[in-house]
């Protein structure tokens, strides 16, 4: 979602400044172009230089030092963000920006941005109860800029409070909704997807249990995929990857969890897509107690529900089902007889006989079949983008 964006970066002065440079480092890593600009203030708690070594950039704190006579700088960095963030927002520059005021470069720039604008409140707890900075944040709802609910915590003043600078997952969550909620067009707007992923585990007794090496990462980047393009997003897991706070995540372990937990959902979805690797056997009788060394030991596998082909059965028309095949050979064949048994509208076929793709790792090369098309060929690519690639064929298939 910040791949490739361009992110002004409005520092002020507040104790949570040296939290920014973290959030900078993250929002960097995650793909985003930084510029910075500080007020003086802001510049009295980290220095510049870091923010300059670290977003590559020069940054931007007095609105007269105009050294590149083509362009006038805050007007340069307002037109040039795709997104504007100001972090931490202090009282003061939250009043400027309530109030219209430009007399310093953040405030300058601020007032001339027209991309959206995300902000990020950290103060004292007096001051932020304070009735003229409440008014304050209502003025900048009103107008559609971005304000975050403050954390309740450990302060700077050494008493808990409100005023915190939020967590940084948090502010990731948020931001992520609020660019996504920003974006012209979002073809699954309001759809309910259901994803599921990784692989299941079987217990056998209290410490060990039967497996696949399926990691869990396409079915996650699938339903991050959903999330990016509008969808409200159910993603049952049975892999420890984390999931973004966007996405409702319902955590199981055994194949029966795991269709237990799509069963009761699946009615109530749009698009379900079934990446997770579900194991077909798990064992006959799990002991209670951790099973003593043997010289032999037999175990007996009874077979698991198949959840695929039940919600085929289910399935109505309005709703759009998506399966995996994972396999080592005859993929064409088997893939072909699981679209027809399964009643699936799109099967994802992958070969998982092969190193560099499929099972635990960042890259798949997969093959669509469906009864739309002939079989098509997905080169080898990021999961991200095949991720992108199967929620570009759903929404085709359900406009
Ligand atoms: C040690 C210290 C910590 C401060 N922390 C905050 C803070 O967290 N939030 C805030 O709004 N102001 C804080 N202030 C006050 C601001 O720095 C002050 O209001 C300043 O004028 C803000 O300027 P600016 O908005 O231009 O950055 C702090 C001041 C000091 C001396």
């Amino acid at each position: 979602m910040l791949e490739g964006k361009k992110v002004s970066l409005y520092v002020t002065g507040g104790i949570a400044v040296y939290k920014v440079v973290d959030l900078m480092r993250t929002l960097i890593k995650a793909g985003a172009e930084v510029r910075v600009a500080m007020t003086e203030s802001a510049t009295q708690f980290v220095s510049p230089l870091t923010f300059q070594i670290l977003s590559k950039n020069e940054v931007y704190i007095n609105t007269f030092a105009e050294e590149k006579p083509e362009q006038v700088n805050h007007i340069y960095l307002a037109d040039w963000a795709d997104i504007a963030i100001v972090a931490p927002l202090t009282a003061n520059t939250l009043a400027k920006l309530a109030n219209g005021i430009a007399d310093n470069f953040v405030s300058s720039a601020l007032l001339a941005t027209t991309s959206p604008i995300f902000t990020i409140p950290a103060m004292n707890e007096n001051m932020l109860e304070n009735k003229a900075t409440q008014a304050n944040i209502e003025t900048l709802r009103h107008r559609d800029i971005y304000v975050m609910d403050t954390d309740e915590g450990f302060l700077a003043e050494g008493y808990s409070g409100k005023g915190r600078f939020p967590d940084q997952r948090r502010i990731l969550d948020e931001l992520r909704t609020f660019m996504r909620d920003k974006a012209d067009y979002l073809p699954l707007k309001n759809k309910a997807v259901l994803v599921t992923a990784g692989g299941t585990k079987e217990r056998i007794d209290p410490v060990r249990f039967i497996s696949n090496d399926s990691s869990g990462k396409m079915g996650h980047a699938l339903a991050d995929a959903a999330f990016i393009n509008g969808a409200d997003v159910t993603l049952i897991t049975s892999s420890s990857l984390p999931v973004s706070g966007n996405i409702k995540v319902i955590r199981v372990e055994s194949a029966d969890e795991m269709h237990e937990a799509v069963s009761s959902r699946f009615e109530s979805s749009e698009v379900l897509i079934m990446a997770a690797a579900v194991s077909d056997y798990s064992p006959e009788t799990i002991s209670t107690k951790k099973m003593k060394k043997q010289d032999h030991m037999t175990l007996t596998f009874k077979k698991n529900k198949d959840i695929l082909k039940e919600m085929g059965r289910r399935k109505k028309s309005s709703q759009c089902l998506v399966g995996f095949a994972a396999e080592t050979d005859n993929i064409y064949e088997y893939a072909e007889k699981k679209l027809l048994e399964k009643n699936a509208d799109l099967i994802v076929a992958n070969d998982i006989g092969k190193k560099d793709r499929g099972f635990n790792v960042d890259q798949n090369e997969v093959i669509f079949f469906s009864n739309q098309h002939e079989p098509q060929i997905i080169p080898l690519k990021a999961k991200k983008e095949v991720a992108q690639d199967i929620i570009d064929w759903i929404v085709e298939f359900t406009d």
